[in-house]
């Protein structure tokens, strides 16, 4: 096959991945953990073209240029070494929704086009191979891999990649994203990460990881929102201590960011049970259980500065399509 498709979901961490021990391999400096998310969506289709002397790359209906072609021409490398051809591709890819938002499209991104580059090259990667080819490209990717809850952890290549912990049907879990800006960031998460380490706060937060990590493990398994909402609440801080105390300083949060965890933070007084967390970006993901999601809707879209509320529940791995983008 020359030609293939793939599908994937972004995911959520509840642990986040903040700093890495190697930056060529994209090894964490912690493990972490996520959920996938089913309503959002990147559609890539990749095709190998004998005589083609340049890959050619399109993201959202632009074509792409710097980094984000550089990006995309390495991955493609990756597997095209793995098949053992020189063929240069033309890449389509296209997101339901916005990228560099902190809605984590690197992380569908990269799970999409490792999986369709692959095909397209004639490969039939296993999960774990797969997870790690795209943890290559952007290490939340590699959590997309897997449907569901996936924890990633490792140390070496090798041993680094992401493996289920539930299926999506496991636990009716939603994500209610709070959009409070469309702006691309300045700094990406890409790199963001090299600044972790010049952060005082960098080591606490990697102290306190393992302890979330377990309280968030056993959350998942018996469905208790109220454990891992405290851990995620926590962690989600954490980071973005280290984010605002890095050298330079990265500070993601907009005055609208702070109404949503201030009100979060007010229904849970109400008794409600819906608990925040954050990614590299200013929106503010809510999460709660699916009985919850349409009151927590309504009331996020009630707040000033949030311009639109994205709904999700659980979703699936990195898929194969069909249907072809071109
Ligand atoms: O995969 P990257 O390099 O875009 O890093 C993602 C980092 C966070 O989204 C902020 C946290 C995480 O674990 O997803």
């Amino acid at each position: 096959m020359s030609k293939a498709t793939a599908v994937a979901n972004p995911n959520i961490a509840f642990v986040k991945y903040w700093g890495k021990s190697d930056v060529t391999l994209n090894l964490p400096a912690n493990p972490s953990l996520s959920m996938n998310l089913a309503a959002l969506t990147t559609i890539t289709t990749v095709e190998f073209r004998p005589g083609l002397r340049v890959d050619a790359v399109t993201i959202d209906d632009r074509p792409a240029i710097g980094e984000s072609f550089d990006r995309v021409v390495a991955h493609l490398d990756r597997a095209r070494s793995l098949a053992g051809i020189a063929t240069r591709a033309c890449v389509v890819s296209r997101s339901d929704f916005p990228a560099g938002t902190g809605l984590a499209s690197s992380s569908s991104a990269f799970a999409a086009l490792s999986l369709a580059a692959t095909r397209a090259a004639g490969l039939d990667l296993d999960e774990g191979a797969l997870s790690r080819l795209a943890r290559l490209g952007s290490g939340s990717a590699c959590r997309s891999v897997p449907a569901g809850f996936s924890l990633w952890e490792g140390d070496r290549h090798e041993t680094s990649f992401a493996r289920q912990v539930a299926g999506r049907g496991h636990w009716d879990l939603v994500d209610a994203v709070a959009i409070v800006a469309y702006e691309h960031k300045k700094i990406g998460s890409h790199h963001g990460h090299g600044l972790a380490s010049t952060s005082p706060l960098q080591e606490a937060r990697l102290a306190a990881v393992p302890g979330w990590l377990k309280a968030v493990l056993r959350g998942i398994r018996e469905r208790d929102l109220a454990t891992i909402g405290l851990c995620v609440e926590a962690d989600a801080l954490a980071m973005h201590g280290v984010m605002m105390t890095s050298v330079p300083s990265l500070l993601y949060w907009t005055p609208a960011t702070i109404s949503v965890l201030r009100a979060v933070r007010a229904w849970q007084e109400e008794g409600l049970g819906v608990y925040f967390t954050l990614d590299a970006g200013p929106n503010v993901h809510c999460l709660c259980e699916s009985a919850d999601a349409r009151l927590i809707e309504k009331r996020l879209r009630n707040l000033a500065g949030v311009q639109d509320v994205l709904v999700s529940g659980a979703g699936d791995g990195v898929r194969p399509m069909a249907y072809h983008l071109f």
